[in-house]
């Protein structure tokens, strides 16, 4: 049966979440849906950062570490944040990047963890993932070694040498979604710590590290925390590991920062694993895509997404069927994040023609076009009016143009 226009009225007319698009600076006739790349911009944000650079900057100089509380932001931020991905106040740390992040919890997993020497992943995870554990494994001159098996190998993986398991719990690529309770169970059974990448997850999907037993986790705050460009990352450590070693030991992370003492000494709790001073402009910014998300229901985004999701794949069948698109996503929605990705031989160019008439998903290497549906911002009118101007593009055969098939630095 087809999706009728009343039908899709009607599921925006039910959206408990369609006040929130009236919060982002959304330009008229635009279709965005890159929003698992890098999140809109909050209008809340614009006038947050006015301050901050005026007045907390400008006047304030370097009083407004304390007056401005600009010190405890990496703290405040990561109790936050700790709300969306169901961590306990003071397990989380906003700062650095996710890539850094990931070398801090590895590398903390490792301090707890002597006598095993195996990180594993997957192949396919996310590149950074994986270069970080093998930059480390370098490193470390033959004492670690990397195991990155195909994605269904990685529980049988585990055996008594893996010191790390690091997953992405929602796959960039394919937005599977893994069991986080079950892996961290298989991989507890098997003495292995587990470092969960939740870049796709927060914001996006319900997250219970701590009803999951989780050990260490890290993600972005550019996606769907709508944290701005390049926006700090965050770490989390459950409690029981807040004695781990840190590698990245800098002086935000020592106990007594200000004694300026010539010796390193790890800060108590979640502290230590700060490194360097906090990117405050970037932390502003930050907070305000928090602050906007934790307004929303987690179980109305989750509900949401999986209504885009279904709706965009079923028009995609529908006005799209004869051109060859193959879905590679979980065909089952429970087990796919908030994002719908299919293959083409001409995904790339498909990519830059769409982009002309103002649909903006992206394109991951080698042939996949990858469309995140973020519900605060994103209709089920948006996902319609993308499959049709999809399907003109094909029609037309609009992407069949030398310039679109000129790869550009960012895709
Ligand atoms: C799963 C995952 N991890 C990490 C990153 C990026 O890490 P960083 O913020 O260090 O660039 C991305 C970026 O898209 C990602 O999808």
């Amino acid at each position: 049966m087809t999706v009728t226009a009343d039908q899709i009225a009607a599921l925006d007319a039910a959206d408990p979440l369609a006040h929130f698009r009236d919060r982002f600076a959304i330009r008229e006739g635009l279709i965005y849906l890159d929003g698992n790349s890098l999140g809109m911009l909050p209008k809340q944000t614009l006038a947050r950062m006015q301050q901050t650079v005026t007045q907390e900057w400008g006047e304030g100089l370097i009083t407004s570490w304390l007056a401005a509380d600009w010190v405890n932001s990496p703290q405040r931020i990561g109790d936050k944040i700790a709300r969306l991905i169901g961590a306990e106040p003071g397990e989380v740390i906003a700062g650095e990047s996710t890539s850094i992040n990931i070398f801090k919890a590895l590398t903390a997993a490792l301090s707890l963890q002597k006598g095993r020497n195996v990180l594993l992943s997957e192949t396919s995870n996310f590149p950074t993932d994986n270069y970080m554990m093998q930059g480390l494994a370098r490193f470390s001159d033959g004492r670690l070694e990397t195991r990155e098996v195909a994605p269904d190998d990685v529980l049988g993986a585990l055996d008594e040498n893996v010191a790390v398991l690091l997953l992405t719990q929602v796959h960039y690529k394919t937005a599977r979604v893994r069991d986080m309770r079950a892996v961290t169970r298989a991989a507890h059974e098997a003495g292995a710590l587990v470092v969960w990448d939740l870049s796709h997850s927060a914001g996006a999907i319900e997250v219970d590290l701590n009803g999951a037993n989780a050990d260490f986790a890290v993600g972005c705050g550019y996606k769907f925390l709508n944290g701005g460009p390049g926006a700090p990352a965050y770490l989390f450590a459950a409690k029981r590991h807040h004695h781990a070693e840190p590698v990245l030991s800098g002086w935000f992370g020592h106990a007594r920062p200000f004694e300026f003492e010539g010796d390193y000494a790890p800060a108590p709790g979640i502290d230590r694993f700060q490194c360097g001073t906090p990117p405050v402009l970037g932390m502003v910014a930050l907070e305000e895509g928090i602050d906007l998300m934790l307004e929303a229901d987690m179980a109305a985004i989750r509900n949401k997404s999986i209504s885009l999701s279904e709706l965009f794949v079923k028009l995609v069948e529908e006005r799209c069927g004869e051109f060859g698109f193959a879905f590679v996503c979980p065909p089952d929605s429970a087990q796919r994040g908030s994002q719908v990705a299919f293959a083409h031989p001409e995904a790339y160019a498909m990519m830059q023609a769409l982009k002309a008439r103002e649909v903006i998903g992206d394109f991951r290497a080698p042939d996949v076009m990858r469309f995140g549906l973020t519900p605060l911002y994103t209709s089920h009118a948006d996902v319609a009016e993308a499959v049709e101007r999809l399907r003109t593009i094909c029609v037309n055969r609009e992407w069949d143009r030398p310039e679109y098939r000129e790869r550009a630095a960012v895709t």
